[in-house]
């Protein structure tokens, strides 16, 4: 992209880590307008920005191919912050040393502030939690910089030229999980001088803009039920009107008990009556059948997605001919999983950018009116527009529904290298997607059993050393039905109506207690997902994956009441066919939320 920045913005340059958006929304938050621009962006387009954020990514500085930011971007006197790559990235370009460190370093560690003086650092304590992953460091600092925090495995964890107004961290501030994060970044922000952001003045744009994009055409809209489309389509009533608008809501037999007919009856409330619903879940089972693969599941997701649209456009009479074009709920962090910038390692294909929907967007025939916006933003926007509270608040849903909770097999597969774990354990014969250091994972689980049921505090640091020391693992669960590992017996399967029954009847108890226990709006997202195996033949297992998170770019595993989980479990052994129940501990990264 070669258009200057919007004045006033703080612009990430993106190396292409999971991070950036993650940053931008941070700043925004803050008040601050940000924009997302590809790393190599020319210091000239820079111009007008009010400061500039190198982003991670996934590279070693010295990789071929590796991002290179202009060094022009030091002359344009704003304030520069490099966040982990783009750490690395101002160390190499002004003439320090970056190495591979001793060890590759994920998840937590502590640092210790060694110039407390320094502006990101004023007034924080000394000592704080911060969330690193990388396997490079800086071992020597560029002329002019100090160092201004250490931690145990990396010796220059942050450096300042206080003079210049460049800084640098190795570790990830804009996670949640990096103590005073916000705090930092805000001291940042306030070095910069940046034009003010609010979604209520930014939703007026976003009229405007759809106005624009739109003309005198016409949007078919598919509505998920989830809070993005929900909130896309409403917005596409409320600027367009109703006459201007279709909605389709497909029901792909992938959805949740009884979800269809509750996502009809919130929209009657709001007036909307232009949703139309086709039952199509025949031929997403049938498209599906045998298939295996994450993506390839995905794909077909979204294939079998693009055909119905079709079909039933054709049925209901909109040509793109007539000026018809096709709505969205895209938000900005889907854009950014499928390498949608430039540096992005392909991590998963998100159904809203398969190759056919690419095309059209390329056409010019797709609008995305919540592109730019993060999920709370959307939230709030759902808010401002009048939907009900209970459905901007829901838990998201993916796009591809219980298909990438649905785990398929052909057969069971076990890792060659599994090294030592002390406490009883059981290699899971399945693999799931995973994410390290901004790269895709495919791996296996691996899951602790001890005689009482509930999870110890040894466990869930296992979680963490357990997929750190032993490559093999991307995740660890705890197995909540039973005391020892029994012998797993394997049944394999894809995709089918049987399984997704299956898997929505124990979506549904975890749905029902966590309700009862007050703790669906706390708790930030709850996949069930299903496994292929179980104690007898064709039996299945469930794992639990509930996550505390703020944007699904990063997130934990949510502790759960003992007594809660005894009662899903119970509930969910009391379904015929589940075999065996698990609660997934890991965090992300190294695991992701969905299993796929
Ligand atoms: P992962 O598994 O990547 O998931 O940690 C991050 C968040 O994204 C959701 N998700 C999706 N949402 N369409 C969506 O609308 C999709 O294809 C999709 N895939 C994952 C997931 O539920 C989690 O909240």
């Amino acid at each position: 992209m070669d258009t200057p920045v919007r004045s006033g913005s703080i612009v990430i340059l993106d190396s292409g880590g999971q991070y950036a958006h993650l940053i931008g929304n941070r700043v925004r938050r803050l008040g601050a307008f940000s924009e997302i621009r590809v790393a190599e962006t020319p210091a000239k387009d820079l111009k007008g920005a009010a400061g500039i954020i190198l982003s991670g990514g996934p590279q070693s500085v010295y990789d071929k191919g590796s991002p290179q930011m202009d060094n022009g971007i030091f002359d344009l006197g704003v304030p520069v912050l490099g966040i982990c790559y783009g750490h690395q990235w101002v160390a190499h370009a002004l003439g320090g040393e970056v190495k591979p460190g001793k060890k590759k370093e994920y998840g937590h560690a502590d640092i210790d502030v060694t110039e407390p003086g320094s502006p990101l650092f004023r007034g924080l304590p000394l000592r704080f939690g911060v969330w690193m992953s990388h396997g490079d460091e800086v071992v020597r600092l560029p002329e002019g910089f100090k160092r201004t925090a250490l931690s145990e495995t990396c010796r220059i964890a942050a450096m300042a030229d206080e003079e210049r107004k460049i800084f640098g961290v190795q570790f990830h501030l804009e996670v949640t999980h990096t103590q005073h994060g916000m705090e930092m970044l805000k001291r940042f922000v306030d070095l910069c001088v940046p034009a003010p952001w609010a979604i209520e003045s930014y939703a007026k744009h976003i009229g405007e803009a759809l106005r624009e994009e739109v003309k005198d055409r016409k949007v078919f809209m598919l509505v998920s039920g989830g809070v993005d489309s929900t909130v896309a389509f409403t917005l596409l009533n409320e600027v367009l009107g109703k006459e201007r608008v279709q909605g389709l809501l497909v029901d792909t037999g992938l959805m949740r008990k009884d979800e269809v007919k509750k996502i009809e009856e919130a929209f009657v409330p709001l007036g909307i009556t232009n949703l139309h619903i086709e039952d199509a879940s025949e031929e997403f089972f049938r498209n599906l059948d045998g298939v295996i693969d994450p993506e390839q599941k995905r794909n077909r997701i979204g294939i079998t997605f693009l055909e119905v649209q079709k079909d039933v456009s054709l049925k209901l009479g909109l040509k793109m001919e007539d000026g018809w074009m096709l709505g969205q709920g895209t938000i900005y962090p889907d854009t950014i999983e499928t390498g949608g910038t430039k540096h992005a390692d392909h991590i998963k294909t998100h159904h809203n950018r398969v190759e056919a929907v690419a095309k059209m967007i390329e056409a010019g025939l797709v609008v995305e009116p919540l592109k730019d916006l993060y999920k709370d933003e959307v939230r709030k926007l759902g808010e401002e527009l009048g939907l009900p509270h209970d459905l901007v608040w829901r838990h998201p849903f993916p796009g591809p529904g219980l298909g990438v909770r649905i785990l398929c097999a052909e057969e069971e597969s076990l890792p060659e290298e599994i090294g030592t774990i002390d406490l009883p354990h059981a290699v899971l014969p399945v693999r799931s997607v995973g994410v390290q250091g901004d790269g895709r994972t495919y791996r296996h689980a691996v899951a602790l059993f001890a005689p009482d049921r509930h999870v110890s505090d040894v466990h869930r640091r296992m979680a963490t050393s357990i997929p750190n020391t032993v490559p093999a693992f991307n995740r660890v669960l705890r197995c909540t039905s039973h005391q020892a590992p029994p012998p797993f017996v394997f049944t394999p399967g894809s995709i089918t109506r049987e399984r997704a029954d299956l898997l929505r009847e124990a979506d549904n108890v975890v749905d029902e207690e966590l309700r009862r226990g007050g703790l669906y709006e706390t708790t930030w997202q709850f996949p069930v997902v299903l496994l292929p195996f179980g104690t007898k033949k064709g039996g299945q297992s469930v794992v639990l994956r509930p996550v505390e998170s703020q944007e699904a770019m990063t997130a934990n595993a949510a502790p759960l009441p003992d007594a809660l989980v005894d009662r899903m479990t119970d509930r969910i052994l009391g379904i015929p066919g589940i075999d065996m129940v698990f609660l997934d501990l890991t965090s992300k990264p190294p695991a992701t939320i969905e299993w796929e």
